[in-house]
């Protein structure tokens, strides 16, 4: 089948899959309590998509060229069994790359069975290294200790080398960028340091609270040297550093200051099945509706790939908010 490509003649290789809208932590920069509190209606049961209807959309997009597939959420590991679910994607031809994005607290104990199930990395989100922040951050008291173990236990079962994503908010974390960069050095594993961004309509961005990836890459620079490297692939949204004693790399993932919008080749799709081609879409088409209406689930991607034109990050100063863009809880990061 001939690739299809948008209208900026991007081709689609990225299939980001949200499992489950709902999360065990409420990060501030994320799931606000305020907002979601007691009475916050999740998306409910019947209106997810099975794990038979997940595996036919990656079939789907499979044969258009997705050879990458990441399970997110809210917190994926909430979704009874997604062990099973990864067995049944990593057996899907033309999927080189299944990996899954984490909190890490029901990490620890699952590592085994999802590696089992062919599950190839993970991605672990972690903020700061001190209790007193990163129990601030995700606001439900879950200590560091536990994440840490999360990410050596993924390691030893062959999840490694475990990837460490921490979003750096002004005020609230700035000191974390050393303390993780100094911890994890010559671990192993590779720390990405986030551009806090605008993402949603609950978390109360403001621009003054981003702290630029080249402040980031500095404040690192002077205690360890630190020299480019290339990227992995065309469009990682990651730009590489080493340590120049050889200790290993980091990446930044600079989306407010150095937009990638031009190399986007990711499609998202909800718990409900909605596919979204961007992460700060306010619209996105029902594939589920699709499915369950035994349509042309094909046809109906093709359609919507086609007249992709997304690149939020590029135009984000000029653009007035409205409507309300989906949240990255719901969409998946
Ligand atoms: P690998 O390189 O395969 O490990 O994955 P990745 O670099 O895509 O990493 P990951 O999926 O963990 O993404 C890291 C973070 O980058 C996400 O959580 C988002 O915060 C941000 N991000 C990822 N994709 C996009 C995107 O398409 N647009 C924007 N603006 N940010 C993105
Ligand atoms: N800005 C940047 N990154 C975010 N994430 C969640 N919300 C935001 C935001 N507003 C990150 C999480 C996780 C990944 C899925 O996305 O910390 O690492
Ligand atoms: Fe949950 Fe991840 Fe959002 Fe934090 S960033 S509230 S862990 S989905
Ligand atoms: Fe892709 Fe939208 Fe992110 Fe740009 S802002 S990189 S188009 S998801």
């Amino acid at each position: 089948m001939a690739p299809v490509t948008d209208t900026l003649q991007r081709p689609m290789r990225d299939l980001r899959i949200s499992v489950t809208d709902r999360c065990n932590f409420r990060c501030t920069y994320c799931m606000p309590k305020e907002v979601f509190g007691p009475g916050y209606r999740f998306v409910p049961r019947d209106q997810l998509l099975s794990f038979e209807e997940i595996v036919s959309l990656v079939r789907v997009f499979a044969e258009r060229g997705v050879s990458k597939v990441r399970l997110t959420g809210g917190e994926p590991l909430l979704r009874k069994d997604v062990e099973k679910l990864v067995g049944m994607i990593s057996a899907v031809g033309g999927i080189e790359d299944l990996t899954l994005t984490t909190n890490g607290s029901l990490l620890a104990r699952r590592a085994a069975a999802l590696a089992a199930a062919g599950l190839n990395r993970v991605t672990v989100s972690l903020d700061a290294l001190d209790d007193t922040t990163f129990k601030a951050m995700n606001d439900v008291g879950f200590p560091v200790a536990a994440v840490l173990e999360a990410i050596d236990t993924a390691a030893e079962a062959g999840l490694g080398p475990v990837k460490v994503n921490c979003v750096v908010k002004r005020g609230a974390n700035e000191h974390a960028v050393a303390d993780l960069a100094t911890h994890f050095r010559g671990s192993g594993h590779i720390v990405r340091f986030i551009e806090y961004m605008d993402v949603g309509s609950t978390n109360g961005w403001r621009l003054d609270e981003v702290v630029p990836a080249a402040e980031i890459i500095d404040a690192i620079d002077a205690i360890h040297p630190l020299e480019p490297l290339p990227a992995n692939y065309p469009g990682e949204v990651a730009s590489r550093f080493r340590y120049r004693d050889g200790q290993g790399e980091i990446g930044v993932i600079a989306s407010v200051t150095k937009p990638f919008c031009g190399s986007c080749t990711r499609a998202r799709v909800s718990a409900e099945g909605v596919l979204y081609t961007c992460l700060f879409a306010s619209t996105g088409t029902s594939l589920r509706d699709v499915i369950r209406a035994g349509g042309d689930v094909g046809g109906a991607v093709d359609a919507v790939w086609k007249r992709r034109d997304d690149r939020y990050s590029e135009i984000r100063s000029s653009h007035t908010r409205s409507p309300v863009p989906v949240e990255m809880s719901y969409i998946g990061g």
